[in-house]
């Protein structure tokens, strides 16, 4: 069984030990023993537990997943060189990872939310040879898709890490019409959340522009609300909340 160290043991490490867990033989590293221990019983994982302080990495994959402002405590305690460092830390740059943590290889990934049903979206990018055992890792919480630059990285970011925010906006905002058109909201409720459900099948064979058509009909209800959201700007409104994302992302990664 492949060994993987994974640096941290907050909600995204929980998802993707949960995902590890049958394929890869774990090293849980934190700077706090009993945050741990209790983090490997909820799991109910099989894995070794070893404080951060002067934790060797050498020559292991290491999977970091920290938060982003831990970086430079955190690579004060580990010492070796790994073989692969994996990061999940939003914003943190490749140039920053290399200039703290020794690695022959660093790949930065960003997972989200749905990692924890093993749905999540990863993006990847970095060192091009370690993207198979990047690719390994990730794919046990999700689809994985490897990017050519971290601007690109960036990008995927606003669109796979933050939509889900966007989306759960779109949800509510769906149950909040329901409702104040009549709707009991554990009903609108029900509806919208099966509505996500089944519309995640549809869009993954037909395009959307032939999706909204099929239920499109000439003078129809449904082309009355289209065309109230497109009097309301809605594609502009989601096209202008990427790019503010994506610059958002620019600014915090210079800091
Ligand atoms: N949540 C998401 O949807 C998501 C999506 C993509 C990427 N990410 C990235 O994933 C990383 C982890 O996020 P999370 O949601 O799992 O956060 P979290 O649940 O708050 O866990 C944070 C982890 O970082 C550790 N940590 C914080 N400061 C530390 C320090 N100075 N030294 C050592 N360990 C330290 C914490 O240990 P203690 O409890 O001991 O402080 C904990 O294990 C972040 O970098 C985030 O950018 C998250």
């Amino acid at each position: 069984m492949n060994k993987i160290v994974v640096v941290g043991y907050g909600k995204m490490a929980k998802a993707i030990c949960d995902g590890l867990r049958d394929d890869f033989e774990i090293e849980l590293v934190g700077r706090d023993l009993q945050k741990a221990k209790k983090f490997k019983d909820e799991l109910n994982l099989e894995c070794s537990i070893y404080e951060l302080k002067n934790y060797d990495i050498s020559e292991k994959i290491v999977l970091l997943c920290v938060k982003p402002y831990a970086i430079d405590d955190v690579s004060k305690e580990l010492i070796g060189q790994a073989n692969v460092l994996i990061s999940i830390l939003a914003g943190t740059r490749l140039e920053k990872l290399k200039s703290k943590i020794s690695a022959n290889y660093v790949i930065r990934a960003m997972p989200n939310v749905a990692a924890q049903y093993k749905k999540s979206i990863t993006t990847i990018t970095g060192d091009i040879l370690a993207k198979d055992v990047a690719v390994e890792v990730l794919s046990k919480i999700g689809q994985v898709v490897w990017l050519n630059s971290e601007k690109e990285l960036d990008i995927a970011t606003a669109l796979g890490g933050s939509a889900p925010a966007f989306l759960s906006i779109v949800a509510e905002s769906l149950i909040d019409g329901g409702v104040k058109e009549g709707l009991k909201r554990d009903d609108a409720t029900v509806v919208v959340n099966t509505l996500f459900e089944g519309f995640s099948y549809l869009l993954k064979d037909i395009h959307p522009a032939l999706i909204k058509e099929s239920v499109m009909s000439p003078g129809g209800t449904t082309a009355e609300g289209v065309f109230s959201l497109e009097h309301d700007k809605i594609r502009s409104a989601f096209m202008k909340a990427i790019h503010k994302t994506n610059l958002k992302a620019k600014e915090l990664s210079k800091i």
